[in-house]
């Protein structure tokens, strides 16, 4: 007998996947933690496409013609700054602490950007010394929690970040589960070993944006004005962000967009909470131009950064630099095709994992077992990142040079165009074919 097809079609809200999460959630009775970052789709750099020189400009030689790619971050204020940050490259390794990455990980992290001629950053936890060894540029993190905080440390440090948001969790602190504070990672924090670490999200030292002017005075002291003070930021009211973060006195703007990743968020923030990057680097440049602090202030985005070409949108739209995360662990071996019994064990497969929150990880990325860390060799590891940026660099300038600049800081949202009525909106940049613009006046819109 036929249902006429009665039973045939799908409740949008009542997903197989809502169901799913509710009946977890009736089970834990909690909501769900995971790592990796939000699920959601948004617009992404896919919806915009550069304009290569044809009639009106000229192209340069791809293989032939140079295209300047050095970075300087924090060398706006050489009063305040001894020893700004001298990159390479337009790309950093964003904070990924210790404890939520293996040492090996860490080890072959620094290495892969320091042959890079980049820097590489401690994340929360404190500064793991072989960390401080393998890399030739360290930013030393400093988040609410203090965990692992030293003066000596801070003075290793070739720059300093002050975290006040993320942008897998906005408004939230740190996540570490028990299974990933082992011995070391406990020591290094000073808290019990084995026992879920949920750090703080407000900065016990100051309540804002004038006492955090007074903490960078202190820190330039400490650091006896050498070097250059970040500030993290989640991308949430981007404009009234940047610009009370600009008042701060401030040496450069880290931007993390929703998109970013974690080691571990609870699901519902991963999924709802603050806005996509693409919606937000023009705003953040907007808001230094709109103070007069385009170049006092570096801007450097971060979240969901892929490739090089991902990097020169980011430069053409307003950024100085950008910082990566998750693209360097994938150039590691994360979610690479191996270790598939333990993968299955953790209910996933190559290319769909996303359980760095476990501890378990297959290939030995985020985890703290001993057994397991041995899957990276930190010297092999460091030459895949290494060949990673160089190839991320090719296509960057390969794509800049198409447009015509021999220096990938020249990129401007004029190289661009949008595929889609959001990322014009989000970006100002006009739709391709109409040379009309969705996007608010400010943006270049009409
Ligand atoms: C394994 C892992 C650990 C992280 N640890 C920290 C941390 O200690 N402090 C922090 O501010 N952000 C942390 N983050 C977030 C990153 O600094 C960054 O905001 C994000 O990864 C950028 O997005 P992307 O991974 O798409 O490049 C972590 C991310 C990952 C994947
Ligand atoms: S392979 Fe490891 S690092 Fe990659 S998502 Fe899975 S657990 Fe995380």
């Amino acid at each position: 007998m036929t249902d006429h097809g009665y039973t045939q079609g799908r409740s949008h809200i009542w997903t197989s996947d809502t169901i799913r999460d509710i009946h977890a959630k009736a089970e834990l009775g909690r909501y769900q933690i995971r790592g990796f970052s939000t699920f959601r789709q948004f617009p992404s750099w896919d919806d915009l496409v550069f304009l290569p020189a044809v009639m009106t400009r000229l192209p340069l030689e791809g293989y032939r013609e140079h295209c300047e790619t050095r970075t300087i971050i924090g060398g706006g204020k050489p009063d305040l700054v001894a020893r700004p940050l001298e990159l390479d490259i337009p790309i950093y390794l964003t904070s990924m602490s210790f404890g939520a990455l293996g040492t090996n990980a860490k080890i072959a992290l620094g290495k892969g950007f320091s042959a890079a001629g980049s820097a590489s950053s401690t994340g929360e936890g404190g500064m793991l010394e072989e960390e401080r060894a393998a890399s030739t540029k360290l930013i030393y993190q400093m988040t609410p929690s203090r965990y692992g905080l030293d003066l000596e440390h801070l003075r290793k440090a070739d720059a300093i970040e002050i975290a006040l948001g993320q942008g897998a969790k906005p408004g939230t602190g740190g996540l570490l589960l028990g299974m990933k504070v082992s011995e070391k990672v406990a020591k290094m924090r000073t808290l019990p070993m084995g026992v879920d670490q949920r750090s703080c999200v407000r900065h016990p030292d100051f309540l804002g944006a004038d006492d955090l002017q007074v903490k960078i005075i202190e820190l330039r002291e400490a650091t006896d004005y050498q070097v250059p003070i970040f500030l993290k930021l989640a991308a949430c009211r981007v404009e009234y962000d940047v610009k009370v973060a600009c008042k701060t006195g401030c040496d450069a703007i880290l931007l993390d967009g929703t998109e970013g990743a974690t080691a571990a968020a609870p699901e519902y923030q991963l999924d709802n909470c603050g806005i996509p990057l693409i919606a937000a680097v023009r705003t953040a440049r907007r808001a230094i131009e709109d103070l007069g602090m385009s170049g006092k202030i570096q801007l450097v985005v971060s979240g969901g950064i892929r490739n090089g070409v991902d990097v020169a949108k980011c430069l053409a739209l307003g950024a100085d630099a950008v910082a990566i995360g998750t693209s360097a662990l994938i150039a590691l071996g994360c979610n690479s095709p191996q270790y598939l019994d333990d993968y299955a064990a953790l209910g996933t497969a190559p290319g769909a994992c996303h359980h760095c929150h476990t501890g378990r990880c297959p290939v030995g990325i985020t985890t703290q077992d001993p057994e397991l860390e041995k899957r990276i060799d930190p010297e092999v590891g460091g030459e895949r990142v290494a060949k990673f940026l160089r190839a991320t660099m090719m296509e960057c300038t390969g794509v800049a040079k198409s447009v015509g600049k021999r220096n990938v800081h020249n990129l401007e949202p004029e190289d661009l165009r949008a595929t889609s009525l959001e990322a014009s909106a989000f970006t100002g940049v006009p739709l391709a074919g109409v040379e009309w613009t969705v996007g608010p006046q400010y943006l270049g819109g009409r």
